[in-house]
């Protein structure tokens, strides 16, 4: 659980990547920090597509940033929108919370006038699809 100091500290780190967000097409810049179980954090903004399903949003961003800065598990993520109200993750950033995220991943959402949303991770995306190789291929029909 985030202490107060350090939810400051984050949503100021993601309002400001916000700023680099590339959003050409909707306008709507976001941005994120993901803290790492060992205390790092990672930053994304969101980056857009002129063919625009092939946008990226700020959450997978700063995951993927996780992944490859050697995070082993994201433990909070943060992020940052001019929305009327604190925005809640897309479906497909749910999924990829589920797969990078510790247990008790917390989620905060923020939007530009100070009010702020906090999540389980798990709650907002209970029956995650999780891979399960099957032993036995003969029985996997
Ligand atoms: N977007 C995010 O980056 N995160 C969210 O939680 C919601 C949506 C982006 C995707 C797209 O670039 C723009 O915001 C409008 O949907």
């Amino acid at each position: 659980m985030l202490d107060d100091a350090q939810l400051t500290a984050l949503i100021a780190a993601a309002a400001h990547v916000r700023q680099r967000a590339y959003a050409p097409y909707s306008g709507f810049a976001v941005g994120a920090a993901a803290v790492s179980s060992d205390g790092r954090v990672y930053l994304g903004c969101n980056v857009e597509n002129a063919s625009y399903g092939l946008s990226l949003c700020a959450e997978r961003a700063a995951l993927a940033a996780a992944v490859a800065g050697g995070a082993e598990r994201v433990v909070a993520l943060v992020l940052v929108a001019d929305n009327a109200v604190p925005p809640t993750p897309c479906g497909a950033c749910r999924q990829w919370m589920a797969e990078l995220g510790a247990d008790d991943m917390e989620v905060v959402t923020a939007n530009l006038t100070g009010a702020i949303t906090r999540y389980q991770a798990e709650r907002l995306l209970p029956h995650a699809f999780q891979f399960r190789a099957k032993e036995d291929k003969e029985h996997a029909r």
